[in-house]
């Protein structure tokens, strides 16, 4: 059996064939590389089956027994629309190069619009969740020159940097126990009036947790701050329902955030290349006003490099992501939401197994799809024995097939979690494991991730 699905690539041939009826005007040509010759198509095959060798290098991403960092294989239609669509190569900075999938771009930022509650809106796809953050904390800077970007130490570490790009000055404020952002260490840093914005994090790197967006807006707009959302990873389960209550609180305000940034490349099935920034301002487009003198000439309509900091971006990556949509709508209640379900299902299964077991300590509840926990020595624990045994747990997991992750924590938190043994707290960070879920087939293969864990620890300990 493969562990790549060939079976739908004869559906590209046939969309290939669709497509070029759309240039059947032109008087014929040949590309140069193109039908090749006996030997060019040699060296064609021998350039592809070398590169296919050297892509063995990998951590199988797409296998449920990679569940370790936030990676999601594409769905087909993604990949295949988008290879469809390289083979017209667009680029959606203007509709001089990329009319078609630049308005596949505007329907689909639409579509993610609505699903967040930004009506209206102004927005674009972008390379990544760091791009996508990064222009809204241009705004942000802009709107409010020279005042702080504020985010809690669990936020993602490029808003950090992104300040600094900017040359805005950042702080971070501490996290709670649940790994969100503090509101009381907020609510002080916002007091010394300088704040510019906020940055909620809905669904952290880390953990996947859930900043109290309701809290956040109430303090921020006491404060004349922005919020911006982070919701790179944890946007779409906007989508469903079984989340804990204050997870579903905050994700019922999102649209009441200033920007917000959701990935496709994350939770939305698409290849990397996909983020997407969002204002709730349409008129925040005069930042980016330009004058080229060698852009747009084809169309008085909107060009997209008119709203995005970015020249050249892939009109592949729009083609994509409207397939997707086309498939499988972002809405409450489709299969693309199911998908998610399955996710959350998962995470809440391995966190059940876990539990259930005087082997390991899961030091709080998974919001989302992320769970992390800790391996115990058999004997009392001691953080820097946990941080050793969690690194021979992904080793002999690793060998057995299962691909886990690992984070590391304040040793604080292990010692206040819920049901922990006595620990001693001999280094201030320990080591633990850690999981992304983010296959609905991570639910089936459950009982396999979790007979290959218990066998890993065994083997760690022994
Ligand atoms: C919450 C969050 N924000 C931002 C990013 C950065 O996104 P990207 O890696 O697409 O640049 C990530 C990446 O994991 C993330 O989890």
């Amino acid at each position: 059996m493969s562990s790549f699905d060939a079976a739908t690539l004869p559906l590209l041939a046939e969309a290939l064939a669709h497509l070029d009826v759309g240039f059947a005007a032109l008087p014929p040509f040949e590309p140069t590389s193109a039908p090749p010759s006996a030997g060019d198509e040699a060296r064609l095959r021998e350039a592809l089956l070398a590169l296919a060798e050297r892509l063995r290098d990998n951590f199988p991403y797409a296998h449920p027994l990679y569940a370790g960092q936030m990676l999601k294989p594409p769905h087909p239609v993604a990949r295949l629309a988008y290879a469809l669509a390289m083979f017209v190569n667009p680029n959606n900075h203007a509709l001089d190069g990329g009319r078609a999938t630049s308005r596949l771009e505007r329907e689909v930022v639409g579509e993610l619009a609505a699903m967040v509650g930004f009506e209206p809106h102004l927005g674009h796809l972008t390379s990544g969740g760091t791009m996508a953050n990064l222009e809204a904390l241009w705004i942000a800077g802009r709107l409010a020159p020279g005042r702080a970007i504020v985010a809690s130490r669990q936020a993602h570490y490029t808003h950090a940097r992104i300040s600094s790009v900017l040359g805005l000055p950042f702080d971070a404020v501490d996290a709670d126990a649940r790994g969100r952002l503090d509101l009381g260490a907020l609510s002080a840093r916002l007091s010394r009036g300088d704040v510019g914005c906020v940055v909620a994090t809905l669904g952290t790197t880390g953990f996947g947790a859930i900043d109290r967006l309701p809290e956040i807006l109430a303090l921020a707009r006491q404060h004349g701050a922005r919020v911006h959302v982070d919701a790179a990873y944890g946007g779409y389960f906007k989508l469903i329902d079984e989340l804990s209550a204050d997870a579903r609180a905050a994700f019922a305000r999102v649209g009441e955030a200033d920007s917000l940034v959701i990935d496709p490349h994350k939770h939305g099935l698409q290849p990397y290349g996909c983020g997407c920034v969002l204002f709730r301002d349409p008129s925040v487009g005069r930042f980016y006003q330009h004058d080229s003198p060698y852009t747009y000439f084809t169309s008085d309509e909107l060009h997209l490099g008119e709203i995005s900091l970015e020249c050249s971006r892939p009109g592949a990556a729009a083609a994509a992501l409207w397939a997707t949509h086309r498939l499988l709508p972002p809405v409450r209640g489709g299969e693309f939401a199911a998908r998610l379900s399955a996710s959350r299902a998962a995470a809440l299964a391995l966190v059940t197994h876990l539990r259930a077991s005087p082997d390991w300590l899961v030091p709080l509840a998974p919001e989302l799809d992320i769970v992390v926990w800790a391996p115990l020595p058999a004997g009392p624990a001691r953080a820097s024995e946990i941080s050793a045994l969690s690194r021979r747990v992904f080793d002999e997991a690793a060998r057995r097939q299962l691909h886990l992750a690992l984070i590391t924590l304040p040793t604080a938190m292990l010692v206040a979690a819920d049901a922990a043994p006595a620990l001693e707290a001999d280094a201030p960070t320990t080591i633990c494991l850690r999981s992304c879920l983010m296959k609905p087939e991570h639910a089936e293969w459950l009982e396999r991730i979790t007979s290959s864990l218990d066998e890993s620890l065994a083997a760690a300990r022994a």
